[in-house]
């Protein structure tokens, strides 16, 4: 007690003393550890060097949180390459970074120049230039705010948005990454072209939308059932257009920020007596969040399979795409509309909607919702309308024109009235009876007119090669080139043995250089595939279509005779398990990048699973089919092999297995039967494989007659996770961090497919500090040859070596 009281006292005189929230023209601010306090103790302003980067910046953080959380920095553009600089105030009043030889390395400009001009650190996180004898804390008083200059992170009070009489477009940039706080790619920012909304943008691309705001909350946004830790409101009005919140106890902190890395927006809070941050929301939330999923006029319903579905009187645009899940080309009218000619269009109501994009939408503050609809009716290219704001009865108005994107239910969703021909809206509300009566016959003749035109068109357009379809074969054989076997064979040397990268599970993998310079990777495929040239060629465009940052992109194919090569991006830093297990490389991979690897993969299998236009379950994920490129992000690689050889089955039961000891999932590897959850199995195991940086089946372990995940199962229950780590990680680790991958690996090699998480889970759970399920017992504790090894007759099998892949005819 004593004790306490005594350092709380020394404590108290050291603030006094050395802590001051104000820098003037006479008292500048070093970089030598001294720092600014806000009077309130809770924000500080200081030089700091984010992760292992040496650059120095200056930073506000918070003062109390021991996790340095850095809300805003001031010269993200120009880092400080030396410690020597200082932060003052120059003649002319502006604060100025001054490097050690007198240069001014940063400085902010403000236009009015202050008589006695001080910096001041506010309690609400803010930096301002103000005159020193004006204390009154206002607005309009800061000759200069760092508010209104945000970089990653929206303190409580900081407006996100516009204000219009100077132009000034307040916007969150994300840092590149954890160690350099200049702006990235990944943004945050409100759009004012009709009704207002924010957007987070990946470079100048969409990629998450609010809706625009309904009085109560954006149309987009989830409705948050519990208590709300923070008030949000959306300021309109001719001066400015912001989004602002507060948090409703001001005891309690709360934030939102962005991170590129994870492309999220969080809102976090801190608990102090867990001492963390916990997680409350993130957007995108679920597969619906990303910027129109489902093309114009399709409606993303996340609980749906598959979740876009077209507006009700909308059919897909094109039915071949829809079918395999490629939505980008959207919907359109079943019936074209009349435009102005009295009966001949109308409205379907839509319930429950996220607004459409507002980029071509014009809105009124007072209008009716009957003047609203006269108002679109008036105008040719108006689409839809909806009430501005949902209070009370509902009140304001705003039309669209053009294409409605980016369209989802949302539990904040409102009523969307989508223009329609007619025929549509009276099928709908059922009345009008006489008009069908009259209108079907006419409409029947109209069909058969239609039709015999078009099939007489299409004969026209096939016979002169100019029609759109011949138009749409050529580009699809432009997007994947057919390589000539001689450039190949230039390329590989013919196939020479030195140019040879490694034996994949379909075949041998030679290194080639084309003509250009250019770098491939070339697969020989072996020549047992099933299929023929024609099938083989439209899975090769299947796959080449799958483009995502953490899948190896494929470049083009090649058929010559039976010979079937698949050219691929090369990875000059080969695959994982040449790092992993490799007692030299495996200390160039900290646990920062283990982690980066570990997610890409999660992302990649992710887009795999649920988001390309395909679903496609992997079925022979390990190490050795994880290339790094030059920066050691992880691509998965051999995606889509197993349709090629096996057929085209999604989920189900196949009688040959394709896959690799030690990764395949007990059902799988025993009955055959496949799913996501297998491939999440095999994500379980090489999630123990990269923390512990030991192979599924080492020598180890295999004495006790384990495999890893026996050997893992055995630690966890003895509460001795960490005897797991790979010892060369040494101290790079956080370990509640590590433990918590751990933790997700063994949810995901459970031996029940069930029990498993899916893969949007485990992004969840790697991007956020929520409590885990315990996992229960894994498949395969022990050694599999066992098991499957005797039981499967006259397949190749190479047991000798771990990291063949083996294809099983299984008898039944
Ligand atoms: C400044 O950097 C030098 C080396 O670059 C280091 O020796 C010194 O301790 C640093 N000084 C402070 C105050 O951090
Ligand atoms: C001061 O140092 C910076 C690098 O730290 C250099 O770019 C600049 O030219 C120097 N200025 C003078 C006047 O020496
Ligand atoms: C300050 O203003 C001047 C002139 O308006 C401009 O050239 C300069 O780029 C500005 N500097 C910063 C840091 O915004
Ligand atoms: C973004 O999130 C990743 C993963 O949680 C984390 O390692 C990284 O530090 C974050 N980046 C920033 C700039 O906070
Ligand atoms: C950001 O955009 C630039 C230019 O468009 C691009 O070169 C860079 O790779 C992008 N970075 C990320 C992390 O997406
Ligand atoms: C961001 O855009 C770039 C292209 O500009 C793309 O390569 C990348 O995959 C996008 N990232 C996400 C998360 O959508
Ligand atoms: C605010 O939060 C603090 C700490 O959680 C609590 O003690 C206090 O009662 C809360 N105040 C209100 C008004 O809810
Ligand atoms: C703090 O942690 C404990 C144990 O992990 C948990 O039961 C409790 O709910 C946490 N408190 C908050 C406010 O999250
Ligand atoms: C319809 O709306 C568009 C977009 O606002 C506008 O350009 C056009 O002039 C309007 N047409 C009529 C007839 O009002």
């Amino acid at each position: 007690m004593v004790i306490l009281f005594i350092t709380n006292l020394l404590l108290l005189f050291s603030q006094i003393s050395t802590a001051t929230d104000t820098i003037t023209q006479l008292q500048s601010l070093p970089d030598d550890g001294s720092t600014l306090v806000s009077s309130d103790g809770s924000f500080e302003l200081g030089f700091f060097s984010p992760g292992s980067s040496t650059n120095r910046y200056i930073g506000i953080w918070y003062k109390n949180i021991p996790d340095r959380f850095v809300v805003w920095v001031a010269n993200r553009d120009h880092p400080i390459k030396h410690n020597s600089s200082k932060l003052s105030i120059n003649k002319e009043g502006n604060l100025i970074l001054l490097s050690k030889n007198g240069t001014v390395h940063w400085s902010i400009n403000s236009s009015t120049k202050a008589l006695s001009p001080i910096v001041k650190l506010l309690d609400t996180g803010n930096l301002v230039l103000r005159e020193e004898k004006d204390d009154s804390n206002n607005e309009d008083s800061f000759l200069w705010q760092s508010f209104d200059y945000p970089c990653d992170t929206l303190l409580p009070g900081m407006k996100l948005g516009w204000n219009l009489k100077t132009g000034l477009n307040r916007r969150l940039t994300a840092w590149k990454n954890w160690e350099d706080p200049s702006p990235g790619n990944f943004t945050w920012s409100a759009v004012i072209t009709g009704d207002p909304e924010m957007v987070l943008w990946n470079g100048s691309a969409k990629f998450h939308r609010s809706g625009p705001w309904n009085g109560v909350g954006f149309s987009g946004a989830p409705l948050w059932k519990g208590t709300p830790l923070t008030e949000h409101n959306m300021v309109n009005n001719a001066d400015e257009v912001y989004y602002t919140y507060k948090c409703v106890n001001k005891s309690v902190m709360s934030i939102t920020y962005i991170n590129q890395t994870l492309y999220l927006r969080k809102r976090i809070a801190w608990i102090p007596e867990n001492n963390t941050w916990k997680l409350y929301q993130y957007v995108p939330r679920d597969s619906c969040d990303t910027y129109n999923p489902c093309g114009p006029h399709g409606n993303c319903i996340v609980n749906e399979s598959p979740i876009c579905q077209c507006l009700e009187g909308f059919e897909p645009k094109s039915q071949q795409n829809w079918d395999i899940m490629d939505w980008a080309q959207g919907c359109v009218r079943s019936k074209p509309w009349m435009c102005r000619v009295k009966d001949k269009d109308g409205f379907i109501k839509s319930a429950g909607m996220k607004l459409p994009d507002t980029k071509y939408s014009w809105a009124d503050r007072s209008m009716t919702l009957e003047d609203c609809k006269a108002k679109c009716l008036e105008n040719c290219s108006c689409t839809a309308y909806a009430n501005l704001d949902v209070r009370g009865a509902g009140s304001g108005c705003v039309i669209w024109f053009g294409d409605l994107l980016d369209l989802r239910l949302s539990d904040r969703g409102q009523d969307l009235y989508v223009r329609m021909a007619a025929s549509e809206t009276d099928a709908k509300e059922g009345h009008s009876k006489k008009k069908v009566v009259i209108l079907v016959p006419l409409f029947l003749i109209l069909v058969i007119a239609l039709t015999l035109t078009y099939i007489y068109w299409r004969k026209r357009k096939l016979g002169g090669k100019t029609s759109d379809e011949n138009k749409e074969e050529r580009q699809e054989d432009l997007e994947l080139p057919l390589f000539d076997f001689a450039t190949i064979t230039c390329a590989t040397n013919d196939f020479s043995s030195d140019k040879r990268l490694g034996q994949g599970g379909f075949g041998l993998v030679y290194k080639g250089t084309l003509a250009n310079g250019q770098e491939i990777a070339v697969k020989r495929l072996s020549h047992n595939s099933g299929q023929g040239t024609k099938e083989f060629k439209n899975e090769v465009i299947l796959c080449a279509k799958l483009q995502h940052r953490n899948l190896v992109k494929v470049l083009g194919c090649c058929i010559h005779g039976v010979e079937k090569l698949l050219i691929y991006e090369y990875m000059p830093n080969r695959s994982l398990d040449a790092f992993l297990f490799d007692s030299s490389q495996s200390e160039l991979l900290d646990w920062s990048k283990r982690f980066n690897i570990i997610y890409g993969i999660a992302r990649g299998l992710l887009y795999l699973h649920h988001d390309s236009r395909l679903r496609i379950i992997h079925r022979d994920l390990k190490a050795s089919n994880i290339l790094l490129d030059s920066e050691l992000n992880p691509k998965i690689s051999d995606f889509g092999m197993a349709r090629m050889f096996v057929g085209n089955e999604t989920e189900g039961n196949t009688k040959i297995v394709a896959g690799t000891y030690g990764y395949m999932a007990p059902e799988y590897a025993i009955h055959g039967l496949f799913s996501i959850k297998s491939d999440v199995f095999s994500f379980g195991v090489l999630l123990l494989e990269i923390v512990s940086g030991k192979k599924t089946r080492g020598v180890f372990y295999a004495d006790q007659g384990y495999n890893i995940l026996g050997y893992a199962w055995r630690l966890w229950k003895e509460d001795t996770p960490m005897k797991l780590i790979d010892p060369c990680l040494g101290d790079t680790i956080t370990l509640s961090d590590v433990l918590r991958c751990i933790h997700i690996g063994l949810l995901c090699v459970q031996l029940h497919p069930e029990d498993r998480p899916n893969m949007t889970s485990v992004i969840l759970m790697l991007s956020s500090e929520n409590t885990l399920p315990q996992p229960k017992k894994p498949g395969f504790l022990i050694e599999m040859e066992s098991i499957v090894g005797e039981s499967s007759s006259g397949k190749h099998i190479s047991s000798s070596t771990n990291e063949i892949t083996v294809t099983i005819l299984e008898a039944r």
